[in-house]
């Protein structure tokens, strides 16, 4: 039977090739989309969700829009200023525009009603700031624990993208991220950016995407190429001619467990630090007490991770 999960995005280049594959994977059920404020303003996130899904035909697959602001920094900089990074991510994405239209329930409502109604039965993986999961908590007490299983894609140790101590994801909510982290889920998956660089995808991969001629192969191939662009330009890999494709990897990592290696550590969220605010403190060398509380990535393999998406990307709806 096919794994059912819930995708928390924030689409984005890299949320866009993650949705298709949990669209597409025949071992995984995407039962919704939600969306959030991050790479893009909420409702442009929305928006390209949409056209996301339509392009790889699976419209029928519902979209929630969740949080427009992080749960307590509402004066934090808007996304695109804030993350400087206009050349890996877009407004719009380079899809039709989409027929159908966002759900009404509002996102944390969603979230919390889905998982209660089938408990212990559904992953929920988040791939954007944790702001909509915060929420959810908040609203209902028995959400955590109606949760198969969380998979984030966030935190870093020895890397960071957006300051010099964090993530983009935890720095862009961080009080949503302690939040969560802190939540004590009955299994937490954390994929930082250590592991997702050890996964680079290069041009020549997406030459094999795009000759797969299938409509997620094109969309998958245009985009990391747009993303290769960009980090060439901006923040080099370290290797010619590749880049991260960070949320994709989390939902490879669902369907097979060794395309990453983790480690069971604890990881909390500093939200109060002069140049720290949204670093991700994983007690690698065991220094304090804190019991574990989340499986860390600390390894990707490459193949394994692209042979999936080669794999998945060829077929149709
Ligand atoms: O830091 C990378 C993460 O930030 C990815 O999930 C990207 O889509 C953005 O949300
Ligand atoms: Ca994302």
């Amino acid at each position: 039977m096919p794994r059912k999960l819930v995708l928390d995005v924030d689409t984005g280049t890299d949320d866009a090739v993650a949705l298709m594959l949990a669209a597409l994977h025949p071992d995984l059920e995407l039962l919704a989309a939600t969306t959030v404020n991050g790479n893009v303003e909420v409702a442009h996130c929305t928006d390209n969700t949409l056209r996301v899904l339509e392009w790889i035909g699976r419209p029928d697959i519902p979209v929630y829009e969740g949080l427009a602001r992080p749960i307590a920094r509402c004066d934090f900089p808007t996304p695109r200023a804030a993350k400087r990074d206009a050349k890996v991510h877009m407004e719009v994405l380079p899809l039709p525009e989409a027929k159908g239209r966002k759900q009404r329930l509002p996102a944390p409502v969603f979230l919390t009603e889905v998982f209660a109604q089938n408990p212990g039965e559904i992953a929920l993986v988040a791939v954007g700031p944790l702001s909509n999961v915060a929420a959810a908590i908040a609203l209902d007490p028995a959400f955590v624990g109606n949760v198969a299983e969380l998979m984030i894609m966030g935190g870093a140790i020895d890397k960071s993208n957006v300051t010099p101590s964090a993530e983009f994801n935890i720095w862009a909510d961080p009080e949503a991220a302690a939040v969560v982290l802190g939540a004590g889920w009955r299994k937490a998956t954390m994929v930082p950016l250590d592991a997702i660089h050890e996964a680079l995808i290069s041009l020549d991969q997406c030459r094999r995407l795009r000759a797969l001629s299938s409509p997620a192969g094109e969309a998958a191939a245009q985009l990391i190429e747009y993303r290769i662009a960009g980090y060439q330009a901006n923040q080099p890999t370290g290797v010619p001619d590749t880049a991260p494709v960070h949320d994709a990897l989390c939902i490879a990592a669902l369907v097979d467990e060794k395309v990453i290696a983790t480690r069971h550590l604890n990881v909390v969220v500093e939200t109060k630090g002069e140049y720290t605010i949204g670093r991700t403190v994983v007690d690698h060398e065991r220094r304090t007490s804190r019991p574990a509380n989340c499986h860390v990535a600390l390894h990707a393999d490459r193949d394994r991770f692209f042979d999936i998406l080669l794999a998945n990307f060829a077929k149709r709806a």
